[in-house]
């Protein structure tokens, strides 16, 4: 297990505070970021994806180590923009954004935009003529990713020349290639076989004197959860190598990642209370304060298995197969079902349960206050120096 900042060590023992609650830890979020700048050896700018979580000093702070940020909409680059992030920093990834969400964006001065159609081409050539373009392929192999971005997002190769032939005849600037490996990716060679595409595009390209200067790597780097995944740093070298055998000098482009969950996934904690175990004909189900809805642990339903741990019993008491719930009463309020979880056999109502890093995809998706219960609170931890300018969100208590 993965040892959490002191602050989180703290938050998930804490009696004190009542449950449940979201703890978000931005200096642990700061230190993963600066993992991973060091760990792709400073050849690859951190593009953070905003939607895993965008607290407002998590982004100043992260701005302010000179990072850019991925945005999809216009309430995500005011978001990056009221956090002191520059137009010039932020990239527009959303393929499917409208004619008014690009003028927006544009408006405020961002000139880095994502195309896998014709229409969004033609869309920028029309609303941001002069948009450095990414053109995204498409990564059909789901294998290895919790959640697959596989099918919606891309086009295949051959549409990856015409749209960049079609971009550069409209006057915008194809730059570079983009795709996405499923998040939560397991399997570090799938980067491999999405760079040796990119290579292929990038010769057929060239041919029409068009440079694809940058790869944007995408996100799906993991966070920790029950399942084992190898560090960043075996990502990292996997990926450099691929980079350096099918882009050989003098046609090395610079490189950007695109990581949310990686960034902030393990900085989150939810300290959860035990409100009922009861012995149904199936099983044994224990029923937490905090669930798939007012905790916006959604992407339980999108293969996520969280570390789940029982502070109240000591490591190595006996324990039995359990399913776990939220507390709506709604069937699908149900963490994995698959015998996957284990709880001491005296677990009580009151006892607490921590589910560990929930960082990511959680704080922005408990908005709607499902069966009355209301969103967990978030608390934010911001370490002294990696403050906002200005006060944080209002939802946040700290
Ligand atoms: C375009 C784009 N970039 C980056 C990300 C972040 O992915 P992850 O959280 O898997 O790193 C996403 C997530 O959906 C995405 O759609």
């Amino acid at each position: 297990m993965r040892t959490p900042s002191p602050w989180l060590a703290r938050a998930a023992t804490d009696r004190l505070r009542p449950t449940p609650f979201t703890a978000f830890d931005v200096g642990e979020a700061v230190a993963a970021y600066d993992r991973l700048v060091a760990a792709f050896e400073e050849r690859a700018r951190v593009q953070y994806a905003v939607k895993a979580r965008p607290d407002r000093a998590l982004l100043a702070a992260l701005a302010r180590r000179g990072g850019a940020l991925d945005v999809a909409s216009p309430g995500e680059v005011q978001q990056a923009l009221d956090a002191g992030c520059s137009p010039e920093d932020i990239a527009c990834s959303n393929v499917f954004a409208d004619a008014q969400e690009l003028a927006f964006a544009r408006q405020k001065g961002v000139t880095v935009f994502t195309a896998d159609s014709i229409a969004m081409v033609e869309r920028l050539a029309t609303v941001c003529p002069e948009a450095l373009v990414f053109v995204r392929i498409a990564h059909e192999d789901t294998a290895g990713a919790a959640q697959p971005l596989a099918g919606r997002f891309g086009c295949s190769e051959d549409e990856a020349v015409r749209l960049a032939l079609l971009a550069a005849r409209s006057g915008l600037r194809p730059v570079g290639l983009s795709w996405h490996v499923g998040s939560q990716q397991h399997d570090p060679t799938q980067w491999e076989r999405a760079i040796s595409r990119a290579a292929r595009i990038t010769r057929r390209i060239r041919r029409h004197n068009i440079t694809v200067t940058h790869l944007n790597l995408g996100g799906g780097l993991p966070g920790t959860y029950r399942r084992n995944v190898p560090p960043v740093e075996t990502y990292a070298r996997t990926i450099l190598t691929a980079v350096d055998r099918h882009f050989p000098h003098p046609h090395q482009p610079r490189l950007v990642l695109e990581p949310g969950r990686a960034v902030v996934a393990d900085a989150g904690i939810t300290v959860t209370s035990v409100k009922a175990v009861v012995e149904r004909l199936c099983g044994t189900y224990v029923v937490l304060d905090a669930g798939l809805w007012n905790a916006g642990l959604l992407d339980n339903l999108g293969g996520i298995e969280y570390r789940v741990t029982f502070p109240d019993h000591p490591e190595g008491v006996a324990t039995g197969p359990v399913t776990l719930c939220g507390p709506t009463c709604d069937s699908l309020d149900t963490f994995t079902t698959d015998g996957v979880y284990q709880a001491p056999r005296a677990l009580a109502p009151g006892d607490r349960a921590v589910i560990w890093s929930t960082g990511a995809y959680c704080s922005t998706s408990t908005l709607v206050g499902f069966n009355g219960y209301p969103p967990v609170p978030q608390h934010v931890h911001v370490p002294p120096g990696e403050e906002a300018k200005e006060l944080p969100d209002q939802r946040q208590a700290h």
